[in-house]
């Protein structure tokens, strides 16, 4: 029985939830372990299109169990609003289908204002974050200030727990000259809301155990990208998770000697959305035509997503620290039409050379790319279904990939739609 872990290697938006449903047909169990509502997976089934942000993308099968692992950052008004959008799409949505751990973390209202008012505060040193409240609810779990899944159950501990985090947060918010956040209020719509939300909360590691034990097949589905890492990442320019496949396992609670294998997403170029350093970043026409055929605007927050070549150095450098055992490489049809591609194979500072990226945020956005330029295509890839149709010059340009990045391409998305994509060796 394989299990398997998907998680995207590079800045995010790779295309984890088109893959993640294309898989889930033969998951039984689809987990998400990091990150919350800052994520934007998009599917496209048939006529259908599903945007999903905290619940897991195998949702849309109906013989799929989704679950929320402890690992990953809830806001509870938003988790409703979004299984009642897709129940509103004709899926069945309900906690025989969709389980969160009991220990997940909570997003609640302070979290969100102090994400944005330090944004504010930082002015150009921004890091552009979704304003979701992300990062602040992460420091409130490892300043062991969270308020979690668990603590609905219980008013008079979670009032006590509530005063706890108030303190915390009202305090910077008075130091940033915002309005404070009132504990009545929002114990009273915790409260309100803890019913609604209780019915899904179960041990999820335990979960995971039992449907191991029963042989069951089950995929994890990242959020974010590897270089958004808050270890590995272009630090401090990244989200507040761990976003590598390591993750997989703290977030969920299920042991790394029970998965096989570490399906790495790829775009066949590189984008990103937010500040930081971007070695392969095109300012220019081919950026924003990439950048217009890809349709590249987040789907969190509708900002332009800046668009560059590929960058076959970090997407190693990704692949050797998560494991990564195959890639899935998607959005190579959006590369149709241009006369020639490059792939960066190495930086360059100074004169000195480097086959890394380095930890340091001055000295990754001070590298130049070292690019080597292969030919394009004439003929279409864009919906080809069969690996033999592709063009020489597209199949050459995936094998320059594998050569560089050092693992093979095991499935390859040719556009949205669900069956837009060859499977070229099963990673699961
Ligand atoms: P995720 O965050 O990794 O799940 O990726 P997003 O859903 O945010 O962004 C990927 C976008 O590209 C979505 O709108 C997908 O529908 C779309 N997409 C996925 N694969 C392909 C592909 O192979 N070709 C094209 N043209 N679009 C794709
Ligand atoms: P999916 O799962 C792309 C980026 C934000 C910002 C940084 C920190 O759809 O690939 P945060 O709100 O997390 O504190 O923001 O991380 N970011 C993403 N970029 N895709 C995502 O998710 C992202 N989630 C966060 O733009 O630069
Ligand atoms: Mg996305």
């Amino acid at each position: 029985m394989t299990n398997l872990i998907v998680v995207g290697a590079q800045w995010g938006d790779e295309g984890k939830g088109k893959i993640v449903d294309w898989l889930s047909e033969r998951a039984d169990y689809v987990v998400r372990f990091q990150g919350g509502h800052n994520a934007g997976h998009t599917l496209v089934v048939g006529e259908k299109v599903y945007k999903l942000s905290v619940i897991p993308s195998g949702i849309v099968r109906q013989d799929t169990v989704s679950l929320i692992g402890n690992g990953v950052v809830v806001e509870p008004w938003v988790f409703l609003e979004e299984a009642e959008k897709i129940r509103s799409q004709g899926i069945d949505v309900n906690p025989e289908r969709l389980k969160i751990s009991e220990s997940a973390t909570l997003i609640l209202p302070p979290h969100r204002l102090v994400d944005q008012a330090r944004e504010r505060a930082r002015g150009q040193d921004k890091i552009g974050t979704t304003g979701r409240g992300i990062g602040p609810a992460y420091e409130d779990k490892a300043g062991r200030r969270s308020i979690r899944v668990c603590d609905l159950a219980d008013p008079a501990s979670l009032s006590k727990r509530l005063d706890v985090l108030l303190n915390h947060h009202n305090a910077i918010l008075r130091g940033f000259g915002e309005e404070e956040v009132c504990k009545e209020k929002l114990f009273q719509d915790l409260l309100d809301v803890a019913p609604k939300i209780l019915p899904y909360a179960v041990p999820v590691w335990r979960v995971l155990h039992e449907a191991k034990e029963q042989g069951n097949k089950i995929l994890f589905e990242g959020a974010q990208g590897a270089l958004l890492d808050v270890d590995h990442g272009t630090y401090p320019f990244v989200t507040s998770s761990n976003t590598i496949a390591g993750q997989a396992c703290v977030g969920s609670g299920f042991g790394p000697t029970h998965i096989q294998n570490v399906l790495g997403l790829i775009k066949a170029y590189t984008t990103r959305v937010g500040e930081g350093p971007f070695p392969t970043e095109l300012n220019d026409e081919i950026g924003q035509q990439i950048g217009e055929k890809g349709h590249e605007f987040g789907t969190v927050t509708g900002r332009a997503r800046r668009c560059g070549w590929f960058d076959a150095v970090a997407v190693r450098q990704i692949v050797q620290l998560s494991g990564i055992t195959g890639l899935a490489m998607t959005k190579i049809d959006v590369l149709d039409g241009l006369k020639e591609l490059k792939i960066c194979v190495g930086y360059e500072d100074n004169g000195v050379k480097y086959d890394y990226l380095p930890a340091n945020a001055v000295g990754q956005s001070v590298m130049k790319p070292v690019y080597q330029t292969l030919p394009g295509w004439d003929e279409p890839v864009e919906g080809v279904r069969n690996w033999d149709e592709l063009p020489t010059a597209a199949k050459e340009y995936i094998g320059r990939i594998e050569e560089l990045v050092g693992i093979p391409v095991t499935v390859l998305s040719t556009g949205p739609e669900r069956e837009d994509t060859i499977l070229i060796n099963d990673p699961f």
